[in-house]
């Protein structure tokens, strides 16, 4: 038979396109403001430019590329934009990519130490970094996985472990006893009732304790819940607590719940998806007060730390709890070695991309000076942009900001004093001007819920956003406000 081609590029294209790709990107870096933050898209519209099916015979990579940039970029919402100010505004760093691009290229499995000793024990150094940075026990040791969903629902999995209730071999069913409860407050991210649906818990397992006024987990509730639970039987398996809300970024009071996870012997897991990253800071350690006493933590580098998605880190106290709930080998993946970290061990999945690569780049490039620095800065804009909105007699302040997101609404001046019977009217007002500024295509702001009242969420993270993006997105919101405080009258 003769003997093929190799099937891949060649070197000589794969650098010039590579080039080409780092030059767009460069570009692209440089100024992403030259595209709108977000375009006014059509559901379905991009798919209808895409051609189907498959191409069955090869396309030229020139092609490929000029699609990239006309018929994919103009259907994007650009996180990269400086005015990208929704969800948690999250960003990648070039050190950060670069580190993403080795990683493709090496395209190794960190499963196991044997099957790329470098991709394990740079995983366990860089987390040995980030735990030390951070003040927490030397015993947690950490995994990443892909997103906090994922390290949420494998913590809760261990906590369901540790009850010893032989889960692993006779499944959720066919026991005598009561269902298992999780226990988190009603700020909670949605990912911990995914979990609890996914663990077979089921969602009206989900305790949800209520939030005091400034939208923490109330702690004399948790107790009362526990209290009540434990009387009538049932098994509680979880208290999550959190470090940084999605609503609001509030943190939940972490010392009083650890006390009341060991009273009752339960597994305490802090999600610290956003805000866990904020205890870098040496004036924001306060947010991991408590944590070193939890049995695991999330945080995402991927949020806040400048690595592409994904990347979340998830450092477990009791390990052996861990690997208990998951490990399962078999013959072809058996190895040899003592003392070595088999990471497949350690969750769901067995095939795991090299992700300590890049924030190993991003530690190193940047140096945690640097990192701080960064984060410092973040959290001053968004102190800047609520003094900014308080002292606006037309807006107000929905909840405190400990971090880098402000949760405000608009509230036309005439209407204040009758705000409660207005409420209604008052959020479809919000939802409009939410809608204005961002069909604009000059700041993108995401929104939530606070008692009824429909909030609008102003969040920074971005490394490109400055002081002046922050201005301007103030300017933004003010401008579109004037005009409909006219329609609806002085
Ligand atoms: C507090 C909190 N936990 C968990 C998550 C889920 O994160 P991921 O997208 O990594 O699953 C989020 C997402 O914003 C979050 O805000």
């Amino acid at each position: 038979m003769k003997t093929k081609e190799p099937f891949d590029m060649t070197n000589e294209e794969f650098t010039r396109y590579g080039d080409q790709i780092l030059e767009w990107l460069a570009a692209y870096f440089d100024h992403p403001e030259r595209f709108p933050v977000s375009g006014a898209i059509l559901p379905g519209s991009i798919k209808k430019t895409l051609p189907s099916p498959a191409p069955s015979k090869p396309e030229p990579m020139a092609q490929i590329i000029k699609d990239f940039e006309t018929l994919i970029v103009p259907g994007l919402t650009h996180w990269n934009h400086p005015s990208f100010m929704a969800y948690f505004a999250i960003t990648s760093s070039r050190p950060a990519i670069l580190g993403e691009l080795l990683s493709a290229g090496i395209n190794v499995n960190a499963m196991l130490w044997k099957a790329s000793p470098a991709a394990t024990e740079l995983e366990e150094v860089v987390l040995g970094w980030l735990r030390r940075a951070l003040d927490l026990p030397a015993g947690f040791q950490g995994t990443i996985h892909d997103t906090a969903s994922t390290s949420s629902l494998v913590a809760m999995a261990a906590a369901r472990e540790s009850l010893q209730l032989q889960v692993r071999e006779k499944g959720m069913t066919g026991r005598d006893l009561k269902p298992l409860t999780i226990y988190t407050s009603e700020h909670a991210h949605s990912s911990i009732e995914r979990a609890a649906i996914v663990l077979g818990i089921g969602q009206e397992n989900v305790r949800k304790i209520a939030v005091d006024h400034e939208f923490r987990m109330d702690a004399g509730e948790l107790r009362n819940m526990l209290q009540r639970d434990k009387r009538d039987g049932y098994i509680p398996c979880c208290i999550v607590a959190t470090v940084g809300t999605t609503s609001t970024t509030s943190v939940d009071p972490v010392p009083e719940i650890a006390r009341l996870s060991k009273e009752f012997g339960v597994w305490l897991h802090v999600d610290g998806a956003y805000g866990g990253i904020a205890g870098l800071v040496p004036e924001m350690r306060w947010v991991l007060d408590g944590c070193a006493e939890a049995d695991s933590i999330v945080m995402n580098p991927h949020k806040w730390l400048f690595v592409p998605i994904d990347c979340s880190v998830l450092y477990c106290r009791r390990p052996e709890i861990l690997r208990r709930a998951f490990t399962l080998v078999p013959e072809y993946l058996r190895t040899e070695e003592e003392q070595v970290t088999n990471y497949m061990d350690y969750g769901i999945a067995l095939g795991r991309r090299f992700r300590a690569l890049k924030l190993w780049m991003v530690f190193r490039y940047f140096g945690l000076e640097g990192i701080v620095d960064r984060l410092r800065y973040h959290i001053s804009l968004a102190q800047k942009f609520q003094s900014w909105v308080r002292s606006h007699p037309s807006f107000e302040v929905m909840a405190p900001a400990p971090f880098s997101v402000v949760c405000f609404r608009f509230l036309p001046q005439h209407w204040q004093k009758r705000s409660e019977v207005m409420m209604e009217l008052i959020n479809q007002l919000n939802l409009e001007l939410l809608e204005n500024v961002n069909r604009s295509g000059e700041l993108f702001l995401s929104h939530t819920k606070l008692n009824g009242r429909v909030v609008l969420r102003l969040a920074i993270g971005n490394l490109r956003t400055a002081e002046e993006h922050v201005q301007k997105a103030w300017e933004v919101i003010r401008r579109n406000s004037e005009s409909l405080e006219k329609r609806v009258g002085k």
